[in-house]
């Protein structure tokens, strides 16, 4: 989900802008003294990187374009913004699953001016974000017959109704069929794809084709289950959840199932939390009676002064068998309770489950969850207990390029009763704040991690914070109002060697500080000079294709007057951090996925969000992409990307 500051009122932010979740203490002067040496060597490293020498922070070298030495042969398309998507010549983009679609056997087609609940229930819902292709049948690396898992991130009240100027007037004027409607379009959609000669389609009717909503019943396992502060009016076990919410990103698992990672999960609770149990924990997570959504008015589970603890059962990492429609998904709890953004599971070279995941707010922080256990691939789906069972970890950035990762453990250091932590439950209930007693590193709002195949090493990417101060710095966050993001380069040490990923100690360098070269000012750094539509702002989900080259989706590029959109890079050799601009959304929205076939020729991005800016709405979106006819609403959508050649995406 982008920031929605630009182009929603206020009282419908997704954050907010003036108050930051996290209040825990700023740095102690060690730490201001460490950010000052680390600042310097930062640069330095930065400067002095083989990789990134062309070109330090802000000297302005913006010209040629990137050379096909990258093994990338694709034209690159111009910065622009206006209705349409654009993509490289020789390249054909098809929408193939699109909001209202429908996709469950009977299911009524979609209707541009009626919503209707139990239809929507039975549709594609709304603002697609994480894609997955897994191959059918399960197993294979077929590519050109699979399922599509879509996570539908967030509703938009005045783009879906018709009648409201703006998400506060839809806000205010919520009745009980707008919320049901609402919680239908959120969720996750799994259904079956085939590649035709005519070009990919869904398989209609399909055994698989499954919705997953706020009515879906979810076990939670792990730590969490059963504790009483998971303990509802309606579950008295502490382990039956109704549904999920604001899935943004997630990833896959080595046995065939896939993560979803719950995000702003704050912006659905209304009611007062200070006279609650849960004041401070519901405080830390930003829920404070100001709501998104009026769902609370109808349904006492979203009021937090009537059910303190049915926050406590949203905000984790949750998991889907797509493979099996009848499965009951599972939320994890050993994961932490935070606003996950991604998921993204490495089998390390001892055998171990590691998973990385970050919390996407500003000055949140990156974690990962290392299993106790080993994987079996023997073991099918029987696997999924190895990620209730672990340590989880929250990163520590120094200036020397260590990092640090601290165990997030009921009983070692802070983490005790006397800090208000009894269980490990507690501790993973309220992991934000253990991570403030260790220390962990302030971000600018952790997006998607990746890792790659190829070199081991992962990726954290940081999308922006425009509110940090030039006095509250640190090594891995090194520019004051971080408009433009950047990405992070950790790298794990080797064990027999294979990255050991489950290694309490990495080093980690800038990869790319995203803005734009030309204005000293940004500070922007990348590999050496890029194009007029190499450079970019804001990334937030990022893939690798095949041949282990680094994708780059962004969300808020529109804010410097430029369309959001897809960029690649190497991340080493020549072309290491260089990026080259492959497609362009339409005007208002954000890109989400994106996702490869095995084969690397289908690539599947998601368009959130189109028509969406300030001053639209149903009726007057600033595009109607992907239809383009009167009356039809902008539809969030899922596009399928082909070479006309049919070869390998970028090559
Ligand atoms: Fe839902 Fe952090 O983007
Ligand atoms: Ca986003
Ligand atoms: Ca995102």
């Amino acid at each position: 989900m982008t920031d929605r500051h630009y182009r929603m009122p206020v009282s419908i932010n997704n954050e907010d802008d003036a108050n930051p979740s996290n209040p825990s203490a700023g740095p102690s002067m060690t730490d201001l003294i460490a950010q000052r040496v680390s600042r310097r060597t930062a640069l330095k490293g930065l400067l002095a990187s083989a990789a990134i020498g062309a070109i330090g922070a802000g000297t302005g070298l913006v010209s040629r374009p990137a050379k096909a030495a990258m093994g990338l042969s694709f034209e690159e398309i111009p910065h622009a913004y206006d209705e349409n998507l654009h993509i490289p010549a020789g390249y054909t983009a098809n929408p193939i699953l699109r909001w209202g679609e429908p996709i469950i056997a009977g299911a009524p087609d979609f209707d541009a001016a009626a919503r209707d609940a139990a239809a929507q229930a039975q549709q594609f819902g709304y603002n697609n974000d994480f894609v997955h292709f897994a191959p059918l049948p399960e197993g294979s690396d077929a590519s050109d017959h699979g399922l599509l898992v879509v996570n539908h991130e967030y509703t938009d009240a005045h783009m879906i109704f018709p009648g409201f100027a703006d998400g506060k007037a839809a806000l205010e004027g919520t009745t009980a069929e707008m919320a049901a409607y609402e919680q239908a379009a959120h969720g996750l959609s799994v259904v079956e794809i085939k590649k035709e000669a005519s070009g990919w389609a869904l398989v209609k009717d399909s055994k698989f084709n499954r919705r997953i909503t706020l009515a879906t019943e979810m076990t939670l396992v792990g730590p969490v289950a059963g504790h009483d502060r998971v303990k509802t009016s309606a579950d008295a076990t502490g382990t039956k959840v109704l549904g999920t919410m604001n899935n943004c990103a997630g990833g896959w698992t080595p046995w065939g199932t896939i993560l979803s990672a719950e995000e702003n999960t704050h912006q659905y609770f209304g009611g007062d939390p200070s006279g609650t149990a849960e004041a401070a924990n519901a405080k830390r997570m930003g829920i404070k009676g100001e709501p998104s959504y009026a769902w609370g008015k109808f349904d006492d589970r979203f009021d937090i002064s009537k059910e303190p603890n049915e926050p406590n059962r949203f905000g984790w990492i949750i998991e889907v068998d797509p493979y099996d429609p009848a499965s009951t998904p599972v939320k994890h709890t050993a994961l932490g309770r935070f606003k996950h953004e991604a998921a993204t599971t490495v089998i390390n070279s001892d055998g171990r489950l590691v998973v990385y995941t970050g919390d996407d707010e500003r000055f949140e922080y990156v974690y990962k969850f290392v299993s106790n256990g080993t994987y079996d691939a023997a073991k099918g789906r029987a696997s999924s207990s190895l990620l209730d069972d672990g340590t989880l970890y929250v990163a520590k950035f120094d200036g020397d390029g260590n990092v640090t990762w601290m165990p997030l453990v009921h009983g070692e250091g802070e983490l005790t009763a006397a800090n208000g932590f009894n269980s490990q439950a507690d501790v993973l209930i309220e992991a934000r704040r253990a991570g403030d007693l260790l220390g962990a590193t302030k971000m600018d709002r952790p997006e998607d991690i990746e890792t790659s195949d190829k070199t081991g090493k992962v990726y954290v990417v940081l999308t922006k914070n425009d509110k940090r101060k030039a006095d509250d710095l640190n090594a891995a966050n090194t520019r004051a109002e971080n408009k433009w993001g950047h990405i992070v380069e950790m790298v794990p040490p080797t064990a027999g060697g294979k990255a050991d990923h489950a290694a309490t100690s990495f080093t980690w360098s800038a990869f790319i500080q995203a803005g734009n070269p030309d204005d000293v000012a940004q500070g922007a750094a990348y590999g050496g000079a890029v194009s007029q539509a190499g450079w970019f702002a804001n990334p937030d989900n990022v893939a690798f294709d095949a041949a282990g080259r680094l994708w780059i989706a962004t969300d808020g590029f529109p804010d410097h007057g430029v369309h959001d959109g897809l960029w690649v890079t190497e991340t080493e050799g020549e072309g290491r951090a260089i990026t080259r601009h492959f497609l362009g959304c339409p005007r208002g929205a954000e890109l989400c996925g994106p996702a490869f076939t095995p084969d690397g020729k289908t690539l599947f991005v998601a368009i959130q969000h189109p028509g969406e800016e300030k001053g639209a709405n149903f009726a007057a979106p600033s595009t109607r992409w992907p239809d383009f006819k009167d009356g039809m609403p902008a539809r969030p959508a899922v596009v399928a990307i082909t070479k006309d050649d049919g070869g390998e995406i970028g090559a």
